[in-house]
């Protein structure tokens, strides 16, 4: 394996390109800059590495972790200035405590466990049922407190052993969309949510499917595909009580990418994006221009690995062919906020949930977030807004204010004068998020063409978008096709 093998610095201005050609192997491609776009003629200099890993969120970092493990040269194309996705960290200088925003709570699986103690970083046992601390519910959008129709243990436990048999027929379920090329039109999973729940009577499900998916607005009106892949996901939660849930000791869900980050060293391309590839993977050669913020890279390697979520957006700069931009044009993106707000006047042990008071399924209204959690900091809550829609910060600032208040008018939160202290102390937008197509696609053969794709080209996909939500499931879908595509590069 080798690592940086050079750096060819250019005399600025003479606008003069040195060959940079510095393979283990002879060089296949040409030196000259086919195509030509001054964006890319001007690489300050060449790294080569087996991988080039296109994305440093949850699924890029865990990939150059154990990819490094495998004996590996990586590098990871990061376009913010830090690894780790939506695991947010927050240090409040106030009162000097850590807070988590975005990403709260892991599986507890061998992945999960194992990458936590590759790095020697402590987890600790997370109690979602919230340990008997006060939770709220109310409709956001009016301010007003709403009873929840609540269903008996029971009933609950008696609907979850009818879903678990209706998951028995999707075991291509379990760790990646592997459907079969031919849906038939009356399968449920061509369903809505809504009607899923409806032929099935899972109504006493709906609040657990409604924290669940409310990373998708408006979920009822999604293929029941996407419940059941979430539901029976690799790591997907095991109701009969089997799954225990985790987060990082230190309440700093950040802390495991700060390490890899900090292994990674140079091999952490951050603040940076892809500007052009040039794939050629039956010779194991693949060119791609990054634009870092000191100057244009040039990187060789044998294999992208995308991590990224495959839209047009991030994948518009690839060298596509017709198969691969049928695919990426067909996802439906979505937007996600997430932030902390100070001195809320929600106490300190409380949570307040959205929920809508005239919905189906009590679902949230939208434009609303999904609610406001505790945090280790007293002063400090977490929360959560996703849309289809993109928002900018400012109205996602003002719509979290005006909720605030609301809720400060109905009395959900105590009315004392919160306008002069209440403040968003971090605010993180998380776009392309969740990933779905429509029905009448998923009907067609989508999931096959994605498919597909692994390994397409000298291309290999992980993240979201080729799994479900969710760290654990994301990491288990490197173990399990990721790393085994990458063993022998
Ligand atoms: C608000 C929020 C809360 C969540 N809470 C939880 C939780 O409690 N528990 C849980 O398990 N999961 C949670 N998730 C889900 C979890 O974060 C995702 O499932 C997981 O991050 C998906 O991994 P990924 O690698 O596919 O994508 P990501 O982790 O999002 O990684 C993608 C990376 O690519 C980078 N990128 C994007 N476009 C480009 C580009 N053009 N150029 C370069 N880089 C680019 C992004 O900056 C990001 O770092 C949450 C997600 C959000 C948004
Ligand atoms: C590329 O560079 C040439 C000469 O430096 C310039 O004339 C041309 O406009 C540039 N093209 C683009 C697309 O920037
Ligand atoms: C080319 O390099 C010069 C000097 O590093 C830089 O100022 C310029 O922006 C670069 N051009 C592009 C298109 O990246
Ligand atoms: C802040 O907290 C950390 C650990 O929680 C502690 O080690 C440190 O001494 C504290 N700093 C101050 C200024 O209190
Ligand atoms: C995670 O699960 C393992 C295996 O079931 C268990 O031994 C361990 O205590 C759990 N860890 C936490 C922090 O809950
Ligand atoms: C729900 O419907 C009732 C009756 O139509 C109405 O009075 C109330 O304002 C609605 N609540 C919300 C939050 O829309
Ligand atoms: C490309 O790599 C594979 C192993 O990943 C190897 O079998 C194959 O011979 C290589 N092809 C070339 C042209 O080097």
């Amino acid at each position: 394996m080798i690592n940086i093998v050079s750096a060819f610095f250019l005399a600025v201005g003479n606008g003069a390109r040195l060959p940079v050609t510095c393979w283990e192997t002879p060089d296949p491609l040409s030196v000259d800059n086919p195509g030509g776009e001054n964006a890319t003629s001007n690489a300050t200099s060449t790294i080569v590495h087996d991988v080039l890993i296109y994305g440093g969120g949850v699924s890029g970092s865990h990939a150059a972790s154990r990819l490094r493990e495998m004996g590996k040269s990586v590098v990871v194309v990061e376009m913010e200035g830090r690894l780790g996705g939506a695991a947010h960290a927050f240090h409040d200088p106030v009162n000097n405590k850590t807070a988590n925003y975005g990403v709260q709570i892991l599986w507890n699986t061998t992945a999960v466990r194992n990458l936590y103690a590759h790095y020697n970083i402590p987890l600790t046992t997370v109690d979602i049922a919230g340990g008997g601390r006060p939770n709220i519910y109310a409709d956001f959008s009016s301010g007003e407190p709403v009873q929840l129709h609540l269903y008996s243990g029971t009933e609950i436990q008696a609907t979850f052993v009818r879903l678990f048999k209706l998951e028995t027929q999707y075991p291509f379920l379990k760790d990646s969309y592997d459907l079969p090329r031919t849906i038939p039109q009356d399968s449920d999973l061509l369903l809505s949510v809504d009607e899923f729940v409806q032929k099935h009577d899972l109504q006493p499900l709906i609040q657990l499917f409604n924290q669940f998916l409310q990373q998708w607005p408006e979920f009822r009106t999604l293929p029941a595909l996407y419940l059941l892949k979430y539901m029976i996901g690799a790591a997907g939660p095991d109701i009969l009580g089997k799954t225990t849930w985790v987060h990082n000791a230190n309440n700093d869900n950040g802390e495991v990418f700060r390490s890899i980050q900090t292994e990674l060293g140079t091999d952490a391309l951050l603040s940076s994006t892809i500007l052009r590839t040039e794939r050629m993977a039956e010779q194991n050669a693949t060119r791609v221009w990054v634009q870092t913020p000191t100057g244009v890279v040039e990187v060789h390697a044998k294999r992208i690995l995308v991590t990224v979520p495959p839209v047009m957006e991030n994948m518009g700069v690839f060298d596509l062919d017709a198969q691969e931009e049928d695919v990426f044009r067909s996802f439906r993106p979505m937007n996600a906020w997430t932030g902390l707000v100070r001195n809320s006047n929600i106490p300190a042990d409380t949570s307040i949930t959205n929920v809508g008071a005239n919905t189906t399924f009590q679902e949230i209204q939208l434009p609303g977030s999904q609610g406001y959690q505790p945090t280790p900091d007293p002063l400090l809550h977490s929360w959560v807004y996703t849309s289809y829609d993109p928002a900018t910060e400012q109205e996602t600032r003002r719509l979290v204010l005006a909720e605030l208040e609301r809720l400060t008018g109905s009395g959900v939160i105590a009315a004392e004068d919160i306008t002069n202290n209440l403040e968003i102390v971090a605010i993180k937008h998380h776009h392309n998020y969740a990933l779905t197509v429509l029905k009448e696609l998923i009907a067609g053969d989508f999931y096959s063409r994605l498919n597909d794709l692994q390994g397409h080209r000298g291309t290999v996909y992980g993240g979201a978008a080729f799994t479900t939500q969710g760290t654990a499931n994301v990491i288990q879908y490197n173990e399990n096709h990721v790393l085994p595509m990458l063993a022998s590069v």
